[in-house]
């Protein structure tokens, strides 16, 4: 864990240089619209450690799969959204000496991240070997206005001298991805050429033939008036930049202007590429740095009036939420149903920027509260689309008849994971996928999703569920062998309870679902079994079958709930009783050892009683809760935000605050010490989803809102704003009371501490805790 991120409510702050921190601040203070992002790396030269990192959303080059032992079934390859165009670049160069922070004396250094308006400014003060002393700031931002550009104000002030600066504003295609299997490039050079006073390199990625248009235009200001300097065009191969020469004297400003826009083909026609990347340029040049940064601030101004959550009296947990709710909208929007959501969003290579179960598990519920529901929807519709892949994958797995399996990790609806422990035994994922079509209609009250997509999927994984899972003859009961929890510290397990729960739980919802679907529109149904080729009585009593007969192994003396059906026989330790140097055990321990520990990453019987809570009476929860926590090492970052929301729930108050920090803080601390790959996007959804389900106990049961707000003893106060059916509601809670105001047209029936309540348009409410 580390501790040099200052505290601070609205910006994330670094003070001083340490090289050694340098890539994990380079995705703590990462930037991105959600169709573009980037790490934090220097415009200038930097040749110390550094991970460089820009993304465009939705290109992606399919990485042979590269493995020890192939395995009939493993993917042809691993899709990763690539390092694109490095489009930040100034090489700037003074009286003949290059700036680079690795290589000169660094007097002063500060990094921060404004949330606020979403920017990242830079200042720092150095010495070069010449002895030139000089001052930059540097501030840029990736405009969430005009989504497809960036544009960096750049100002050097020399300290102690006069002389020549030069500058070469690059677009570099020349990069590379550190986690490419085979140290391949993966873009080709299609045009590198100067238009008017702009530079553009189109490029194509290699196999998937997507192009990318980028296009800079660089201007060099002293006295903020433009110099007019024309630039020399130099090109080499996947490489254009725009060259200036200045004279500058001490103590007078030079401001280098740097507008860069990156269009894909994924949105344009190949053949139009080019026009309407120029075109793009020169509408955000001709708008200038102080109106696009002024609109930047207003158009977050507008997300944090809609998804702010306020807390008083902790100035930590106050950034940390902010810093999970900012990187949580820089990464993903929600206008356009083909992307999605990487566990590392646009800030680092781990996890390929693909899609995973986090996406249903924990990012829906975040969407659908803070965003308009078209969000929410388009996650859904993602999965929607992958339906034919999802069967093609169960097929190529020996399952048949239109069974569906979704992929462990994907981009296009083909799996590229290749591990056979979770390609094709981490199979709970597909019981997500169904249980976010499940949340989003319990949320929205929008049952027409079932007819128009989701009941398709759900028959398809329902399908799966059921070829899975065999009849025992020694038991007498169904099993399922061979799987592996959401908990990865064990592998081909027989009956793991949780994904045995959520199969079952598909089955009968589908039923039910089927059931709605013919109440509402039972023309719409038969197109749909007829679609599917369902043969409803066959199916269906096959189903009912299993969901009567299925096995769940529990321990009757302990009263859990067994994560499977060896799990008693490992050696129990607790993780109190865990010596702190064998710590995080997945850096410390052979595989092996932790494969047979008992240890467990991440909530795994508790993932299913966080699911399905209103199944289990509190005591049975509290038990299954005390035996599981204290056997957790919280490894994956999923995990403290499931036992953050139960601990709250159990009235642990303590525990949920630990847990709340850990989540919340995770990157910014540095807790699993991996913060240097990119931020744990996923999990950010999981931090809200303490305070709003975890502290404030927002659940919906019965077709209501349900609120039970407990306030952590180091809270002063918090708030939060949620968006329910068509109401917008706030929910603030002090020690003493809660405040309820609703600033929709909209009245509301909900219950607020087991009581029913009533919320008018427009009205307040107060409720004594
Ligand atoms: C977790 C998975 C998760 C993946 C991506 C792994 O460490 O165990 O549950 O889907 O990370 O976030």
């Amino acid at each position: 864990m580390k501790n040099y991120i200052k505290h601070n409510e609205w910006q994330i702050i670094e003070e001083g240089f340490d090289p050694h921190l340098n890539k994990i601040s380079e995705s703590i203070f990462s930037l991105g619209n959600g169709r573009m992002g980037q790490r934090a790396n220097f415009e200038e030269t930097y040749t110390g450690e550094t991970l460089q990192g820009n993304y465009v959303a939705g290109v992606y080059y399919p990485d042979k799969t590269r493995v020890g032992w192939w395995k009939n079934g493993y993917p042809e390859y691993f899709a990763k959204i690539l390092n694109a165009t490095h489009w930040i670049g100034l090489t700037i160069t003074i009286n003949d000496e290059v700036l680079d922070l690795n290589t000169c004396k660094v007097l002063n250094f500060s990094r921060v991240l404004d949330m606020q308006q979403g920017t990242l400014t830079r200042k720092f003060i150095v010495e070069l070997s010449n002895g030139n002393v000089l001052g930059v700031e540097a501030i840029r931002f990736c405009s969430i206005v005009d989504d497809e550009a960036g544009v960096i104000k750049y100002t050097i002030t020399p300290q102690n001298f006069d002389g020549k600066i030069t500058v070469e504003s690059s677009l570099d295609g020349d990069v590379k991805n550190q986690d490419s299997n085979y140290d391949e490039k993966f873009w080709n050079e299609i045009s590198a050429k100067q238009v008017g006073d702009c530079a553009l390199l189109n490029l194509e990625t290699k196999k998937t033939a997507f192009w990318v248009s980028s296009a800079i235009y660089t201007a060099i200001y002293q006295n903020e008036k433009d110099l007019g300097l024309k630039s020399s065009f130099i090109s080499k191969e996947k490489y254009v930049a725009q060259q200036f020469t200045v004279d500058v004297k001490k103590d007078q400003s030079t401001t280098i202007y740097k507008f860069a826009v990156n269009l894909s083909s994924e949105n344009y026609k190949k053949e139009d590429l080019e026009t309407t990347t120029i075109a793009t340029l020169k509408r955000v040049k001709a708008k200038g740095f102080n109106q696009m940064l002024a609109e930047q601030a207003k158009a977050w101004a507008v997300k944090w009036q809609n998804g702010d959550v306020i807390i008083e009296g902790d100035v930590a947990a106050q950034q940390a939420i902010r810093f999970n709710i900012f990187q949580l909208h820089q990464t993903y929007t929600g206008e356009d149903a083909r992307l999605n959501i990487g566990p590392k969003g646009f800030t680092g290579e781990k996890y390929g920027g693909s899609t995973y179960w986090d996406t249903e598990a924990y990012c829906l519920p975040f969407y659908l509260a803070t965003a308009p529901q078209q969000v929410a929807e388009n996650l859904l519709i993602y999965r929607y689309k992958h339906l034919e892949k999802a069967i093609e994958n169960a097929e190529k797995l020996g399952f048949k008849d239109g069974a569906a399996l979704y992929p462990m990790v994907t981009i296009n609806g083909e799996e590229c994971h290749n591990e056979w422990e979770i390609t094709f035994e981490e199979i709970h994922r597909n019981g997500a996928i169904a249980f976010a079509i499940f949340n989003y209609i319990r949320y929205t009250a929008e049952q027409k999703y079932l007819a128009e997509y989701g009941l398709e999927v759900l028959i398809g994984i329902a399908r799966f569920w059921a070829q899975r899972i065999n009849w025992s003859i020694e038991k007498e009961k169904y099993v399922m062998l061979g799987v592996t929890g959401p908990n990865e510290y064990e592998n081909n397990v027989n009956n793991n309870w949780y994904t045995s729960t959520i199969a079952t739980w598909c089955l009968k919802y589908t039923i039910e679902a089927i059931g709605l679907v013919k109440a509402d529109d039972a023309k719409k149904l038969e197109q749909i079994l007829t679609k599917t080729k369902f043969d409803t009585e066959k199916e269906t009593s096959h189903w009912k079958d299993i969901i009567e007969k299925m096995f769940y192994p529990i321990d009757e003396k302990l009263g859990v709930f067994l994560q499977q059906d060896g799990y008693l026989d490992k050696e129990q330790i607790l993780v109190k009783d865990l010596p702190t140097v064998d710590r995080p055990l997945n850096q410390k321990w052979s595989w092996d050892r932790i494969l047979r520990s008992c240890f467990i990453k991440q909530a795994d019987v508790l993932q299913g009683i966080y699911f399905f809570e209103e199944d289990y009476d509190l005591t049975t929860i509290q038990r299954n809760y005390d035996f599981y926590e204290s056997r957790t090492v919280h490894e994956s970052s999923l995990s403290p935000c499931v036992h953050a929301i139960i601990a709250a729930k159990l009235g642990d108050l303590d525990r949920a605050y630990e847990f709340y920090l850990r989540t919340s803080r995770l990157d910014l601390d540095d807790y699993n010490n991996d913060t240097e790959d990119g931020l744990h996007i996923t999990s950010m959804a999981g931090t809200w989803l303490s305070v709003v389900e975890g502290f404030g106990g927002m659940r919906v049961k019965n077709n209501q809102l349900h609120l039970h707000p407990v306030l952590p003893e180091k809270w002063k106060s918090y708030a939060f704003k949620i968006g329910f059916r068509h109401t917008i509601i706030t929910v603030k809670v002090t020690t003493e009371k809660v405040s309820l105001t609703n600033e929709s047209e909209h009245e509301l029936n909900l219950n607020v501490f087991g009581k029913e309540a009533h919320l008018s348009a427009n009205g307040t409410l107060e409720i004594n805790s």
